[in-house]
């Protein structure tokens, strides 16, 4: 029982540490800001402000582009500051000396972030580039948020002065290539629901501290990822290259990895010992994707640290064989006809599973969507112990 608990509470522990865990049922909020403890929590004002007419706006710090549209809300400015150095279109709350909010302001260029800023929030409006003037003076950065922006262009020399920065979030814009130059500090990158089609060469090389990676919902497929781009990520633990265009597993993966997600792709072959390097996955989805049996090697998931394994929406034939501590298995929508207890059990149903913490420990079974009825074979029942809900 007790080693149940614990692997239950290591399960806990991941729900806890945010992750990508949860995406597919509740979708990220772009306005969340990066969750830590040191999360700075500005107070909203009191009473409303009525949105200041266009003509008060201070010069941006950037030149605008010349053909920037005009049909944009005009931009919303913050509330008078005590700092000379705050932006007008930002607020600057005397209690977090080093946050800027300058998120759902309208803003089209990022202004000039003061020097004692670590904590940046740009995030819903229109900024359609990142240039280095604004950061010249901002070396202390540690988190910078810019999703559900227009962004197409980040400059290289951008984070040339940011040599802290931990968190950097461009999810939801309109990049074409993850960013080059990106600092070696970096922690979590996010770049989810962009354009990105090419991850270039080095692109990653040297980020050792990354451990989130984020590029859900892109156009990258097989050839723009390039062979050795993940290599150097020696820290990654989350990997999320889900709904894209991939046809094979991506090569050169890390060791380090706890989470690989990679549904809606195409992907119809897995190599044998694709999984053999991983000494710590644990969370595996691959739904939606066109595995059949042939493209599915008997033992390929058969991974000690694997605890949740996502097989929906595929062609499967047949329950590929798993590892005894495997918690949850999601196999429905396949094409499954038949449930043989004894094939699929982890043990051979003579071994003594009287003892309940040596049994199997699949809890969650979905096999709803297959060619399946009930009964639940005896067989299965007597194999895993611990199965409190299986689907048909
Ligand atoms: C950067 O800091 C220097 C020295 O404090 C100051 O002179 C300069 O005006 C600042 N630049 C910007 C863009 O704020
Ligand atoms: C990576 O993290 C370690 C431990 O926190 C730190 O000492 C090191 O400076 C970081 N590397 C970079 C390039 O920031
Ligand atoms: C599955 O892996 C375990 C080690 O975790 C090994 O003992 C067992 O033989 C493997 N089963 C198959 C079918 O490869
Ligand atoms: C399940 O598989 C075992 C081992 O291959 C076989 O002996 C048994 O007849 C099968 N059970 C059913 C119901 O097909």
């Amino acid at each position: 029982m007790k080693a149940g608990v614990g692997l239950f509470s290591a399960l806990a522990l991941f729900l806890l540490m945010g992750a990508v865990f949860t995406q597919r049922v509740r979708p990220k909020k772009p306005t969340r800001r990066p969750a830590t403890t040191r999360k700075p929590a500005v107070p909203k004002p009191a009473v409303p402000r009525p949105a200041v007419p266009r003509p008060a706006v201070p010069k941006p710090a950037v030149p605008a582009e010349p053909q920037e549209p005009t049909d944009f809300p005009p931009v919303i400015l913050g509330p008078p500051s005590m700092y000379p150095d705050c932006p007008r279109e930002c607020l600057c709350s005397p209690s977090y000396p080093n946050s800027l909010n300058c998120e759902n302001r309208n803003i089209r260029a990022i202004p000039v972030v003061p020097s004692r800023t670590h904590y940046l929030y740009l995030q819903n409006n229109y900024i359609s580039e990142v240039t280095a003037e604004p950061f010249v003076n901002a070396t202390e950065v540690r988190w910078i948020n810019l999703a559900n922006n227009r962004i197409h262009r980040i400059d290289k020399q951008v984070f040339e002065k940011i040599p802290s920065l931990l968190y950097l979030y461009v999810h939801r814009n309109q990049l074409k290539e993850v960013p080059s130059g990106l600092p070696a500090s970096l922690e979590q990158l996010r770049l989810s629901k962009n354009r990105i089609s090419k991850i270039p060469a080095g692109a990653f090389n040297k980020m050792g501290n990354l451990t989130l990676l984020d590029l859900y919902h892109n156009q990258l497929s097989d050839s723009g990822l390039g062979k050795n781009s993940f290599k150097d990520l020696k820290s990654l633990m989350q990997l999320n290259l889900a709904h894209n265009t991939l046809k094979k597993m991506p090569d050169g993966v890390p060791g380090s990895l706890i989470q690989l997600f990679l549904d809606r792709n195409r992907i119809d072959d897995i190599p044998k010992d694709y999984f053999k390097d991983f000494a710590h996955l644990a969370f595996v989805r691959l739904n939606y994707n066109q595995l059949s049996d042939k493209g599915v090697p008997k033992a390929v998931f058969n991974i000690s640290s694997l605890l949740d394994l996502q097989l929906a929406h595929n062609q499967l034939a047949s329950i590929p064989l798993f590892n005894g501590h495997l918690e949850h298995l999601h196999l429905n929508h396949n094409s499954i006809e038949s449930i043989n207890g004894t094939l699929i059990c982890p043990y051979s149903l003579q071994a003594d599973l009287s003892d309940y913490t040596l049994a199997p420990r699949l809890r969650y079974l979905r096999l709803d969507g297959n060619h399946l009825s009930p009964p639940i074979p005896l067989d299965v029942i007597m194999c895993f112990r611990h199965l409190h809900s299986i689907v048909i």
